[in-house]
């Protein structure tokens, strides 16, 4: 977090500064309601759709007390007559003590919190980030392995432009994590990604065989959806989208403590059949999400553990 607490990624967090987060997030668990941040003002900027990311922040600032501004089309907004993304900061730093924002364009929640001193929650920019995401996604991980350590994490489908990827590999370097790539050669991990693992001693193998046997290994197995919205040539969407496709009958060799985890959207990657089954965690993780968005927000308005741990306004 930079010196006015954005949160534009988790690349600097301490291991201590993400359990911290982790045990806040399991007392909003807990507890989702309160009064907690009465008086305080949220603004959701996306420049770019969503659902969950969207829902669950509103939904944690309104269970918390706090009111929501802003807009989920920016075409509604007077950027369409030409104002600049930092006079928009700048305008919504006059109404709101928080600003969780999505764009399009990667580098652009660093940009904000860069003309601002309203702290910045990046909800996702271009393939770049997505910490929330990954808040959410350690935290389904502690509850459904008991712990982060030592564990094995595959990560397949569109690696090129999956920001949700991306946040998590940065984050996981505390852990002694063990990835593997999956993905076709169009959608490789960049290889920035590759040399941040290697600088910070994170092993990975890279393939592209999807199978029985490759699931076998894994602690999570962590699909992604194609990005459909990232490609310039549509006809190289149309040939690499269903490249993998998990249905329920390539589970049989599955570790038993092994879950399916999607930051979702899901479009064909994951078939319907596999939402019964119990690896399946991805609508459960989508949950957990309130949690830890809860969790951010309070951290970037300065509220600290102690505060909720003692906080006397549940609800
Ligand atoms: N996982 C995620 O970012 O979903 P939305 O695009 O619906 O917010």
């Amino acid at each position: 977090m930079s010196e006015n607490r954005s949160v534009i990624t988790l690349a600097h967090l301490t291991r201590e500064k993400i359990e911290y987060l982790l045990k806040m997030a399991a007392q909003f668990e807990q507890h989702p309601n309160r009064r907690i941040l009465e008086g305080k003002v949220v603004a959701t900027l996306f420049f770019e759709p969503s659902t969950r990311t969207r829902l669950s922040f509103e939904t944690a600032a309104n269970r918390l007390g706090a009111r929501v501004i802003g807009f989920a089309d920016p075409k509604i907004t007077s950027g369409t007559k030409g104002e600049s993304l930092k006079d928009t900061i700048k305008m919504v730093s006059n109404y709101a003590d928080v600003i969780v924002m999505r764009h399009y364009l990667e580098g652009a929640a660093r940009y904000a919190s860069e003309v601002t001193n309203v702290p910045i929650i990046n909800a996702g920019d271009g393939s770049n980030q997505h910490p929330s995401q990954t808040m959410l996604d350690m935290y389904s991980i502690y509850k459904t392995q008991g712990m982060l350590d030592n564990l094995n994490i595959h990560l397949v489908g569109d690696l090129k432009y999956g920001r949700t990827v991306h946040s998590l590999l940065m984050a996981m370097r505390h852990f002694n994590p063990t990835f593997h790539f999956i993905a076709p050669k169009e959608l490789k991990m960049p290889e920035e990604y590759k040399i941040y693992c290697r600088q910070n001693g994170i092993r990975f193998t890279e393939g592209t065989d999807f199978n029985e046997d490759t699931i076998s290994g894994a602690d999570i197995l962590y699909m992604t959806r194609v990005q459909k919205e990232r490609f310039t040539d549509l006809m190289e969407y149309e040939r690499v989208k269903d490249t993998y496709i998990l249905s329920s009958d390539m589970l049989s060799k599955a570790r038993p403590n092994m879950k399916i985890l999607h930051p979702l959207p899901r479009i064909n990657e994951i078939t319907a059949d596999v939402d019964d089954n119990p690896h399946a965690y991805y609508f459960q993780q989508a949950q957990n999400g309130l949690y830890a968005r809860e969790a951010l927000i309070s951290d970037v308005l300065g509220l600290t553990l102690d505060d909720i741990t003692n906080d006397k306004t549940i609800i």
